[in-house]
């Protein structure tokens, strides 16, 4: 049977609780379908049997939710029963409006079973309005406890009445009683804050739930099954960190306290005692990820009367309200934004050069939510986030392995700290004119040449992009373990620019720098990594060929790894934060030796004038992550599986536009799980699960290429036509298709919009080729012939000129791209060709070569197709010909390539520099 993961409609009649890929929006279908069998029934074209299945259904996922909780079930089980069809319609109806509109959060009436005993039942169902300002923010309480389930009405509503005005928040209680159920309730509630667990609760949940039972049963069914409240807790925190943990134990409490593995638990208290000292633990837990205290300062920064006697006139507002030419943007924007502009360092706002007080607290916080050990607040992009740590890290003559294909910052990075990087090859997507992501035995290859050249030492930084631009995640864990094997201080620079939000998924934290370098911290703690490790060596044998070193999935000595992880993000790209807000999260056992040089690459990058609100907005998306960041996330991951199967399976837009598959993005070699694709019909959660689990690459479900060529359009047409006909915009494209990415803020309204433009853009092309006669549909073939099959071979990097290549390896292609970089600066140096000059060909053939004085980065597909100082080959020549595109950073066409003369590279000084460690 076909078996969709992300249709919940496709789970509907098994009664299953595990559909987690399926989450907000698979609610609300339930309920608008359990609303419809009501209606049916009431108007008598339905049925009272239809009606209690789809109640019944609806029931088991509802007992992991707060609202609408037992009592309004309740309710509605028992108009069922009396036979009150219009009564059940109308206490559906109530319902699923308060939980779409999120009205419950404020309204008491919507708790109340019997306040709709008036009211009718609208045709529609109001839209999902999205989260309505509440009074006091709102939260569920998970308890997990062992009591029986006749109890749980009354635990309940003790909870209940712990409540008190003066609460900052307010919570309803989710009460169950097995450890499968509160796993579930932790995957499908994104409003859970925090989870109680009163020691003697049940293993066995009474609903089925296969796909949590092969995972739960293989990783955790001993763990569990002894009713043992820290290791329920121990899984719960795998799941969701964030959560608030905290234990009843009504004996041995000071035992559980003391246990080491007792630290992810908030607190713990002996069951006996006063519940109100847990109900203001509770609250002051979610206060601390409430707290925003940069942002918090600069609100009553605002507030204050304050004279300014220093640069920023815009600081108050005051020369733009008062002025007839620029109030306009004074209204545009509100006061408040000029209230709260200061180039102040003091009354609390910290300054970003040297932060000490709500700045370095905000940034501590930051650290706290990715599980970094601190972060850095960056005010210019990742752009820069990446050259302070290239900085920061490497010094002239180090070694960087590099995915040639990164963002152009890593390379200026290279530029600027004098590092030689070795370029290594993500594996090609030709079809696409893309580039995947960088093998791990290309990695690994590097390594162990530098190895056999006696040059290890000098590699000190592996440098990648996870995931890619276009979806692409490594398995982070293994990449590192494995590098760690051959290089045991090997320093990892993840840009993870577009992963941010990665930390509030489940399924992709493993695979994001700080998931893994969490796995690894806690693997290297385990004493039977050590032995692990020696059973391995005894089995390699002394000296182990390098073949075997490639094939095998090594493991580092424990004794021996010097765990060292940087991650750099736009959280601008994926967060609540302002264009330009990143950051850098640092887990570094060696932190103290690179202090006073991240200092310096601060001062060398950080502006003197950071922007106020900027700051702010990186703690607010923070706060917002931390407390809401698990639901937002699922509803991303859902909108992009509605994308993915609304385009592949409409009939009229799938005969035009494909979103491309696992199976297209990553070559079956790198996705042993066999994952094809998230829609197709022999995949399943468990493989799924298996693919994010083990692949050494995966999917990111939330990054879709959408294939255009096959319409007839190239990558940057098409985006150009969304954009200017249909109000869509995005970013990426390649010579065929274009990348749509779903995000926090997206909802179904905008997919409805995307496949309904999709849907009039493909009957448009129906309707040309059908009136258009056989000429046009000739040329439309030829069009996607020519876009979709005569791609251009991307071409790999070559190599440095003699002249930059100092002391390189002979195996190895690393080079002095500063000194290339530099070669440009002397104009008398420097020779321009025209592309298409028959003398570019005759110097390809007879040499001298022709070396790039200069970075050329063509727009798609974004990667440097030349570096300063690297020789030009035919193939890369033969790729820029036949580039379409008009943007191409680097190359003007009226004056033709910028090469390093011949005569510029005779002199160039051919003493080598000594990069031997006294020097480095
Ligand atoms: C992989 C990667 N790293 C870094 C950046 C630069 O980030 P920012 O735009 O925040 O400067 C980008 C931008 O697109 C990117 O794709």
């Amino acid at each position: 049977m076909e078996h969709d993961m992300s249709s919940p409609q496709k789970n509907k009649k098994d009664g299953r609780i595990d559909v987690f890929f399926a989450t907000p929006g698979g609610r609300e279908d339930r309920w608008r379908d359990l609303v419809d069998a009501a209606k049916k029934w009431a108007a008598g074209t339905g049925s009272r049997a239809a009606f209690e299945s789809a109640l019944n259904e609806t029931t088991v996922i509802e007992a992991f939710h707060g609202y609408p909780g037992p009592s309004l079930m309740e309710a509605l089980r028992d108009r069922a029963d009396s036979d009150d069809a219009a009564g059940a319609a109308a206490l559906a109806w109530r319902i699923a409006s308060a939980l779409l509109t999120r009205s419950f959060r404020q309204h008491a009436s919507d708790w109340d079973p019997h306040s709709d005993i008036s009211s009718e039942v609208s045709d529609v169902l109001p839209p999902a309005l999205g989260r309505a300002t509440a009074a006091r923010p709102y939260f569920e309480v998970l308890i997990v406890t062992g009591a029986p389930i006749e109890r749980w009405a009354s635990i309940a509503a003790e909870w209940r009445r712990l409540r008190r005005p003066q609460d900052e928040f307010v919570y309803e209680p989710v009460v169950l009683g097995t450890a499968e159920d509160a796993v579930c309730a932790v995957m499908l509630n994104a409003d859970l804050a925090a989870v109680v667990i009163h020691e003697g609760f049940g293993y066995r949940s009474r609903h089925d739930a296969p796909v949590l039972r092969s995972i739960v049963d293989s990783v955790a069914k001993k763990e569990l099954s002894d009713g043992s409240a820290l290791r329920l807790a121990r899984v719960i925190h795998q799941s969701r960190p964030e959560l608030d943990l905290y234990l009843l134990s009504d004996r041995r409490v000071e035992e559980i306290a003391g246990d080491p593995a007792a630290d992810i638990v908030r607190r713990i208290f002996y069951a006996v005692e006063e519940l109100l000292e847990l109900h203001l633990a509770i609250l002051e837990g979610v206060a601390a990820r409430y707290e925003t205290p940069f942002f918090d300062n600069l609100k009553k920064y605002a507030e204050r009367p304050i004279t300014t006697f220093h640069a920023l006139p815009i600081a108050r507002g005051a020369s733009i309200f008062k002025s007839d030419w620029i109030r306009d943007m004074g209204e545009f924007y509100g006061p408040t934004l000029f209230l709260a502009e200061s180039s102040a360092t003091t009354g609390g706002l910290d300054s970003m050069l040297e932060p000490t007080g709500t700045i370095k607290r905000a940034q501590d916080l930051t650290a706290r939510a990715f599980g970094a050990e601190r972060v850095f607040f960056v005010t210019n992009g990742t752009s820069t986030s990446n050259k302070m740590v290239v900085q920061a890290l490497l010094s002239p003559g180090d070694i960087a392995i590099v995915d040639r294909n990164c963002h152009k910052s890593h390379h200026y990075g290279m530029v600027l700290s004098g590092a030689q990087p070795l370029y290594v090859e993500a594996f090609p997507l030709t079809e696409y004119s893309m580039y995947g992501a960088v093998p791990l035995r290309t990695i690994k290859q590097a390594l162990l040449t530098a190895k056999r050249e006696g040059r290890l030492d000098r590699v000190k930084l592996l440098d990648l992009t996870n995931c890619t631009f276009d979806g692409h995640i490594y398995n982070t864990r293994r990449v590192m373990e494995e590098c760690l094997a051959i290089k045991p201080d090997l320093i990892f620079l993840w840009d993870e620019a577009w992963f941010a939000f990665a930390r509030w998924s489940p399924f992709l934290r493993p695979r994001t720098a700080m998931g893994a370098a969490a796995d690894i911290e806690a693997w290297l703690r385990d004493p039977a990594s050590v032995v692990a490790y020696e059973k391995q060596r005894a089995e390699l044998g002394n000296d182990p060929s390098e073949e075997t070193l490639l094939e095998t999935r090594l493991l580092p000595d424990p004794r021996k790894v010097r765990l060292r992880v940087y991650q750099t993000n736009s959280t601008h790209k994926s967060m609540s934060a302002l264009r330009q807000g990143s950051m850098i999260l640092v887990k570094d056992v060696e932190y103290h030796t690179v202090e006073q040089q991240f200092k310096e690459a601060v001062f060398t990058h950080a502006s003197t004038s950071p922007n106020q609100q900027l700051i702010a907005s990186l703690d607010v998306a923070r706060r917002q992550m931390e407390l809401e960041g698990f639901g937002l996330v699922a509803n991303a991951i859902e909108v992009a599986l509605a994308i993915r199967r609304e385009v592949n399976r409409h009939p009229l837009i799938s005969k035009y536009f494909r979103v491309v598959g696992a199976d297209g993005m990553v070559p079956a070699e790198y996705r042993p799980s066999g994952f094809t694709d998230f829609l197709a019909s022999d995949a399943d959660w468990a493989t799924a699960l298996r693919s994010f689990r083990d692949d050494e690459f995966c999917l990111d479900p939330t990054r879709m290429t959408l294939v255009c060529g096959t319409a007839g359009y190239d990558g940057t047409q098409f985006k150009n036509l969304l954009a200017n006909q249909y109000n869509i915009q995005l970013n990426k494209t390649s010579r065929n298709s274009v990348l749509l990415q779903s995000n926090i803020n997206n909802t179904r309204s905008d997919v409805a919009h995307l496949i309904r433009v999709l849907v009039e853009i493909s009957r448009e092309i129906e309707e040309r080729l059908a009136s258009g006669g056989e000429g046009e549909r000739r040329s439309f073939a030829a069009r996607v012939k020519s876009l979709m099959t005569d791609v251009p071979d991307l071409p790999n990097f070559s190599y440095f000129h003699e002249a930059f290549r100092h002391d390189a390896g002979a195996d190895t292609n690393e080079g002095d791209i500063r000194s290339g970089f530099y070669s440009a600066y002397d104009a008398e140096g420097c020779e321009y060709i025209p592309l298409h000059d028959k003398e570019i060909d005759r110097r390809l053939q007879d040499g001298p070569p022709l070396v790039s004085a200069n970075f050329v980065i063509p727009y798609p597909p974004g990667f440097p197709i030349m570096v300063p100082g690297q020789v030009i080959t035919p193939g890369t020549i033969e790729f820029m010909r036949k580039l379409d595109v008009k943007e191409i950073h680097g190359y003007d066409a009226a004056q033709g390539l910028k090469l390093i003369s011949p005569a510029a590279l005779a002199k160039l000084d051919r003493v080598k520099p000594d990069y031997s460690p006294s020097m480095a």
